[in-house]
Formats: C-alpha cells, structure tokens, sequence
C-alpha cells in the first residue's frame, strides 16, 4: 500500500496509474475508520480498479470550540483496516500541505448549505467544499464515495461536483449501523455508557416515523413531533434539529408527496450525533 504524504507524490501516483489506463476512486475521511468507512472503499473497490482512501482531519470545517483538537484517531489501526482490504494508496497531508502559507481562496454552498446542519455549524460546508474539492483535484480521482450518514454533505458535494464541472462521478452509499440502530461514527467513541444507550433514540425516533408513514401519516408536523416527543422524553439527550425537507432540494415541505428527508441532529452530553432517513410516502390507493 502507497503511503502519500504530498500534494506532488500524490499527483504523480495518481497520474502513473491512470497512464497505466486504470480508473481511480477516492474515498475521502477524517480516519479512525469504522465499517461505515470500509463500506464506502468495498463500494469504490468494485466502481475503480485503482482506490485511495484519504485520512485528513480538515481544520476549516471545524469551528472554534468544537471538536477539532480531541477528534479521535488511531493512524496504526487505519492504516492495518485499509491494507488487510487491500486499497492500493492513502493519502495521509499535514494540514500545511492542504493549506500551505498564503492559501486564500475557499468554495462555498449556497442554498443547499443554510439549513439543517449549516443552520448550527455555518462554516462547515465551506470547509467541507473546499478540501472536498482539493482532494478531487489533488487524487484526479475519476469517481468518488461518500456516505448517505452525512446526507446534506452529500448533496452539496454533488451540486458542487456538477456547477464546477469537477467531473467526479460522486456515489452515495447506505448508512452502516451497530446490531442495535445507531448509526456508525467517528464520534460514537466520546460516549459515556448511558450516553450510547440513549443515543438509540435517533434510530428509534426515525424507525417510529418510518412505521406512521407505512400506516399511511402523511402530514410532516404530526410526523416531526412525534420524534421531538421520542428524543425529550431521553434526560441525556438535547435536540439541536428535527427536520423533514425534501430529499432533492433539502426546501421545507409539508406533507409527504414525494420522498422526504427526516434528518436529526441531537447533543447526547457533550456529543453531537446525526442520524437520517428518507420516508417514502405510501403510493396512493
Ligand atoms: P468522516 O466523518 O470521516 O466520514 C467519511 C465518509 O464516511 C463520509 O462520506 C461519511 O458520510 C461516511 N460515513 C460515516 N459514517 C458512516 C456510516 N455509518 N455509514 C456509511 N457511511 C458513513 O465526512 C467526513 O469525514 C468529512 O466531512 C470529509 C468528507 C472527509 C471532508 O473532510
């Protein structure tokens, strides 16, 4: 497995395999990669026939006060999960390489990037876009996975990919989850045991919507108080958002005649967890 360390030894890697015809997928993280990590390279495994994995814990996507100097990390474990798989490279920069002196320019959603969670974290996404987009350029990579964990991640990097002309073919994959319904993260390892046990209340919450839809509720604010009940009835957990939009454009919708995003986000203690499902309505009678 090639080890990449520079903007320069990860071009020339990138240009070598491609004059060799091969196609390359990238699969961008921030490391201590979990099986919803490993599902996305498995996926990009089968798309290219070359894969890079990146592990950079993006600065400009964090804000002050935030997590990002106890962001979890186990580089050794990373790097034995990625060889074991098989991926052909890692490309593991310091942040002076991604943002070397005198680095001024940024990319920036616009509509897509406001609500959710660009309602309670505003720089995020434009830190998100931006090294998204360095990576893209830096890997030349021909295809790119990401997951549907982050679903608003995913549809701002899509619309960036297609109004930059970035020519990635950018793929979503499916949530991984633990045996009990919470989602797969990073950031399940600051929980405290009762923290983790109440954290189900996102899966539980969006698990009991998906129920009421299938019993024919159609109407999104019946559908989003009821999860607001679900989740304050956990003493631990705090709602930062409980939204249901529409899965394409993210715009508020009242009732469910196309297929809608519920997504979540909720501070268990000092964590902030996200969970989402998109409800698909009942087709009519
Ligand atoms: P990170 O949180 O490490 O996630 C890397 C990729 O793994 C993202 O595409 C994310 O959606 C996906 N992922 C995380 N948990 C998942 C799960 N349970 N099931 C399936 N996929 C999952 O997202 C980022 O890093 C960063 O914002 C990044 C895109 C790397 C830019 O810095």
């Amino acid at each position: 497995m090639n080890i990449l360390k520079s903007a320069e030894e990860m071009k020339a890697w990138a240009d070598k395999v491609h004059s060799q015809g091969h196609k390359l997928a990238l699969v961008p993280t921030m490391g201590f990669l979990h099986a919803g990590h490993l599902s996305l390279v498995r996926e990009a495994q089968e798309r290219c026939t070359k894969v890079v994995v990146s592990l950079f814990v993006n600065p400009t996507q964090f804000a002050p006060g935030e997590d990002l100097t106890t962001y979890p990390n186990d580089i050794d474990g990373d790097l034995e999960k990625l060889k074991s798989m098989g991926v052909d490279a890692v490309f593991m920069p310091t942040p002076d390489i991604v943002y070397p002196d005198g680095f001024d320019t940024f990319i920036a959603p616009n509509k897509l990037g406001q609500d959710l969670c660009g309602a309670s974290r505003p720089i995020h996404f434009r830190g998100v876009c931006t090294v998204v987009a360095i990576l893209f350029r830096v890997t030349r990579c021909d295809s790119a996975v990401f997951g549907q964990k982050d679903y608003q991640q995913l549809q701002i990097i899509k619309r960036m990919n297609r109004d930059l002309h970035l020519g990635v073919d950018v793929i979503g994959m499916p949530i991984i989850r633990e045996n009990d319904g919470l989602a797969m993260s990073s950031r399940n390892a600051y929980l405290s045991a009762t923290e983790r046990q109440q954290a189900l209340c996102l899966s539980q919450s969006l698990e009991w919507a998906q129920r009421r839809v299938k019993d024919g509720e159609r109407d999104v604010e019946t559908l989003s108080n009821g999860i607001r009940q679900q989740i304050q009835a956990h003493p631990l957990a705090s709602i930062d958002y409980v939204k249901l939009v529409d899965a394409e454009t993210l715009e508020a919708v009242r009732d469910l005649e196309k297929p809608v995003l519920c997504a979540l986000a909720v501070q268990l203690g000092n964590t902030r967890l996200i969970d989402n499902l998109v409800l698909t309505p009942l087709p009519a009678a």
